[in-house]
């Protein structure tokens, strides 16, 4: 299939890059560089630019006859959202919002979308997330995503384009194969954070909150292999090629772990101790997000294969050392 996917040099974006090259399919990579790297595009070929530049876009879609598009780029860290909201507004909301269009005039039917589990923000009871659970997202990261999502189902009430959107919980880990990883600067991750302290690349890290409603007091992750995760994605695409219908789907394995419990993984995995501090509760976090995870089971046959935490640390920690 010949497919446009934006992002391709990012985290998810180039993980799922490699499993769609290594099936075969003919892939256009739109990634400015702004926070992916050039070395993470196994395959495809390579226009660098940014989606604000429309214009160039257009000329692109106009040129080649995408099947299918797979829409990565986006800002994602929370924090920075609370503090910075139109930068979120504008990457996530407005860059979808010209794409979208631009896919919908160049008849561009597929549309995979990288949506998160900041949709639900603390709506869920318990904090365990079904697609049907109410999304009141409580951070601007989570609102710009939302705002997209809404877009898609209208679109797709009103065109022919049909798109599945993949609620993302926390993606973690690096290719079995070591080739990419998690390679964004400054990133905020826990599992990256604990890794960088383990391969000495940080002297100490903190928890953010101790008095959440939780077994330990810290907060509760639903943590996802990113090959996983990318697999969905080529199974997303052949729902889309098969059924011709849209969908809304949690990426999770159903099951979460405290901050603690991660960070006591990465020490045991790893060998290695280092200091951690508790400080006060991070902007925007909910206490508990856990996926109900079986709907993508169903409506994608997705069968995820690396739900093991000590492997998911023991991958984001080889890559770590390496990197
Ligand atoms: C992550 C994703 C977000 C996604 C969401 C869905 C990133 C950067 N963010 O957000 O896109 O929508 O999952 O659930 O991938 N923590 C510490 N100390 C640290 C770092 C983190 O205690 O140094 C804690 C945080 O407060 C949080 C947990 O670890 O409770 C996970 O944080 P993080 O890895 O940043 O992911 P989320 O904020 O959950």
């Amino acid at each position: 299939m010949k497919i446009l996917l934006t992002g391709g040099a990012g985290y998810i974006g180039s993980h799922v890059l490699n499993l769609l090259g290594q099936a075969g399919h003919d892939i256009v990579v739109v990634d400015n560089l702004s926070t992916g790297r050039k070395e993470s595009l196994l395959y495809g070929r390579h226009e660098e630019f940014s989606l604000e530049e429309t214009g160039k876009l257009e000329e692109l879609l106009k040129k080649e006859n995408f099947e299918a598009c797979l829409h990565f780029v986006g800002s994602i860290i929370v924090p920075e959202s609370v503090e910075k909201p139109l930068k979120y507004y504008q990457n996530n909301t407005t860059n979808s919002l010209n794409l979208i269009e631009l896919c919908v005039k160049y008849k561009i039917n597929r549309f995979i979308f990288s949506s998160t589990a900041a949709l639900y923000g603390d709506s869920a009871p318990g904090g365990i997330c079904t697609e049907e659970t109410q999304v009141v997202p409580i951070n601007p990261y989570g609102r710009s995503k939302m705002m997209t999502e809404f877009m898609l189902e209208d679109t797709a009430k009103a065109t022919d384009l049909n798109y599945v959107a993949l609620r993302y919980f926390n993606v973690a880990g690096a290719n079995v194969d070591l080739k990419i990883g998690q390679c964004s600067p400054n990133s905020t991750h826990l599992i990256k954070i604990a890794s960088e302290c383990a391969a000495g690349k940080r002297d100490k890290m903190a928890i953010f909150g101790t008095d959440y409603d939780t077994s330990d007091g810290t907060c509760v992750r639903d943590y996802i292999h990113v090959d996983d995760l990318a697999q969905a994605h080529v199974d997303a695409l052949k729902f889309l090629e098969k059924d011709a219908e849209s969908a809304v789907l949690n990426c999770g394995y159903g099951h979460g772990y405290t901050v603690k419990e991660v960070i006591e993984t990465v020490k045991k995995v790893t060998g290695v101790d280092f200091p951690v501090g508790i400080e006060g509760r991070r902007a925007g976090d909910a206490g508990t997000l856990i996926s109900r995870a079986e709907k993508i089971r169903e409506v994608l046959g997705w069968t995820p294969k690396y739900d093991d935490l000590d492997l998911i640390v023991r991958t984001a920690f080889e890559w770590e050392k390496q990197l």
